[in-house]
């Protein structure tokens, strides 16, 4: 989605903000744009549809000398991918120039009034109506622009994160957020930065304030720093120290940011667990558990809420949950969850699943169910992000930042912590024997190393993957453990490589999808030697029957599947429960190189962004 980044100091802004740009592009954009206050005090907008290349190629050598400035990358709500839609915006016969991410949910009704008022719109955005609204408000009233702009908030129906450029104020910059993230770095020299997270900030400074919903900030070049509600409450900023290291940004030879986090796998998932499970003395360490003990101690039905990848994460915990720990388990799209009056009681227990913490429905979804009273637990991998903010207590994925629009380590990551989380409560719940839980345990802390032998082998995979480049359709099969791991394979092949991907638990295949095997079908089976093992080889049966192209992701030295697929992948044989960390790598792994073989972008997908921060 959007991304912002601004700058305010001693240092000529455009570098920086094209820094930025850069390292938000992995967010998913379709144009983008930077406006400065140059020395001669005149403002400087440039935006262009497309890459943050074209961007640069139109500037040329005249770059911009200002040193306050805004950048946006745009991922198009209202008004199709154009120069003219992108960011930024201009109000105030183009003395005042906003950035904007979210959606102005009343900018019909706000765009009449400027209209009848005299204003010319140019663009299709609810981004420039806002900022002709901030305008008409600072015009009308005579209010100073951050006064202007807190007033013109609370008229404000919908999400936003917004910075304000002025032409006659250029030493000072002003962001405000709602429903939409936005941090403001603090750095040497009275420097300020702000971003829509911490990547374009990261390599300037480590020190941020993350801005609160309806918080106005007013950053001036003297270092000073007001934050004001658009209530017009002071508030006192509190400083972060962040942990992300700016190399954690880069690729580091790899070719693609997606190959770097499915190699990072057998680091992110023991970054998940360590600390966390304790093999010598043999029990894990769940604070964020053990501090609430009473709400899962009384926890009638945990309630799974995620979108995307991370809701497969929430359908393998409920695997997780009900085998271990006996509570009843509800996995729910929090989209789906949020507009159709569910029932939540206070002795539920909500599991927030999120990668990058900022999910507009996963945030909206929580935020229902605390008004219900129930307990709040999220499992993001954002640090400060607001779905973990918003929580009542939460355990962090130690993935570290996750660059790929397609999420693989995030996944992992979240799994392991899921296992984690079950079998502490097992264990606490007494539905878990000594016996089981050490078993487990012993497992999780081997699957780093397993997870690396799967990447050895990772060659074996590319071969195959030339067999199914071309494929229009394909199949993901699994049972059980197996059934998530199916249906995030599928989301993996169609996200990045375009091809259309169905995932279904194997045993619903004669229920319909079987209509669909011809020989032109590649149907991918996860064919696991666990208890329902048996029942998927005879799927596998009828899928050879009608000539489906197999290929099964089996156990080391399984002659049974081997004999019955056209093509195998290997992975060593684990705990069930243990098994969706080992099965789905070589799944990312094939549709890296299926979409890196038809020619895709496989960092940067079309149309999608990394995390959906509107409806
Ligand atoms: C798929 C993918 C998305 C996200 C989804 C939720 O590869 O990345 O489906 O999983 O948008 O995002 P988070 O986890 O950030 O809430």
């Amino acid at each position: 989605m959007c991304g912002i980044v601004g700058y305010l100091g001693p240092e000529p802004a455009y570098p920086i903000l094209i820094d930025g740009l850069k390292r938000l592009e992995y967010r998913g954009y379709d144009s983008s744009g930077v406006a400065t206050v140059e020395p001669g005090g005149e403002m400087s907008v440039h935006k262009r549809q497309g890459k943050v290349a074209n961007l640069e190629a139109h500037i040329g050598a005249g770059v911009p000398q200002g040193t306050v400035g805004i950048g946006h990358t745009r991922w198009a709500t209202h008004g199709p991918p154009s120069d003219r839609n992108a960011h930024p915006h201009l109000g105030g016969n183009g003395k005042i120039a906003v950035i904007h991410n979210g959606i102005i949910e009343n900018y019909e009704a706000l765009k009449e009034l400027l209209t009848h008022r005299g204003h010319d719109l140019t663009s299709d955005t609810d981004t420039e109506v806002l900022a002709h609204f901030i305008d008409e408000v600072h015009r009308s009233t005579g209010l100073d622009l951050p006064d202007a702009v807190r007033v013109a908030l609370k008229e404000v129906v919908g999400a936003y994160a917004i910075v304000v450029l002025d032409e006659s104020q250029p030493d000072r910059l002003i962001a405000a957020r709602k429903s939409s993230p936005l941090v403001v770095g603090i750095g040497e020299n009275n420097a300020f930065y702000v971003g829509s997270d911490a990547t374009p900030i990261v390599g300037y400074t480590k020190n941020v304030i993350y801005l609160e919903d309806e918080e106005v900030a007013t950053m001036g070049r003297d270092g000073s720093l007001t934050i004001r509600t658009i209530a017009d409450a002071v508030v006192t900023p509190e400083v972060h120290e962040i942990e992300m290291e700016i190399a954690s940004l880069e690729k580091a030879g790899f070719d693609h940011f997606m190959l770097k986090e499915i190699f990072e796998q057998p680091k992110s998932i023991r970054d998940s667990i360590r600390g966390r499970i304790r093999l010598q003395s043999g029990e894990v360490m769940m604070s964020g558990i053990d501090d609430h003990w009473a709400k899962w101690e009384q926890a009638e039905r945990i309630l799974i809420l995620g979108c995307g990848t991370s809701w497969h994460a929430g359908l393998v915990a409920e695997y997780l949950f009900e085998s271990f720990a006996r509570i009843p388990v509800e996995v729910e799209y929090a989209s789906e969850f949020r507009y159709r009056k569910p029932v939540i009681r206070d002795t539920d227990v909500v599991l927030a699943i999120s990668q990058s913490g900022e999910t507009a429905d996963t945030l909206a979804a929580i935020r229902l169910a605390k008004e219900h009273g129930a307990h709040i637990f999220g499992v993001c991998n954002v640090v400060g992000s607001s779905i973990a903010r918003e929580s009542d207590a939460g355990a962090y994925t130690h993935a570290g930042p996750e660059i790929g629009v397609a999420s693989t380590k995030a996944f992992t990551a979240q799994v392991a912590v899921l296992t984690t989380m079950a079998m502490h409560l097992g264990k606490r719940l007494g539905k878990l024997n000594d016996q089981a839980f050490m078993r487990l345990m012993t497992g999780l802390d081997n699957i780093p190393d397993l997870v690396q032998q799967v990447l050895d082998n990772a060659s074996a995979v590319e071969h195959i993957a030339a067999q199914f480049a071309q494929a229009e359709n394909a199949l993901y099969l699994g049972r059980g453990y197996q059934f998530p791991v199916a249906l995030e394979g599928a989301l993996k092949l169609k996200e990045i490589s375009y091809i259309h991907a169905e995932g279904y638990p194997a045993a619903e295949m004669k229920h319909g999808p079987i209509a669909l095997i011809d020989e032109n079908m590649p149907v991918i089976f996860i064919a696991t030697q666990d208890d329902v093992y048996e029942k998927v080889v005879s799927n596998i049966q009828e899928v050879k029957a009608r000539g489906g192209q197999i290929l099964a992701i089996i156990n080391d030295g399984d002659t049974k599947v081997r004999a019955l697929a056209d093509h195998v992948l290997e992975v060593p044989k684990v705990h069930e429960a243990l098994s969706p960390l080992l099965t789905s790598v070589p799944m990312q792994l094939l549709s890296y190189h299926i979409a890196l073989m038809r020619g895709c972008n496989v960092d940067q997908p079309r149309n999608l962004a990394k995390s959906v921060t509107v409806e």
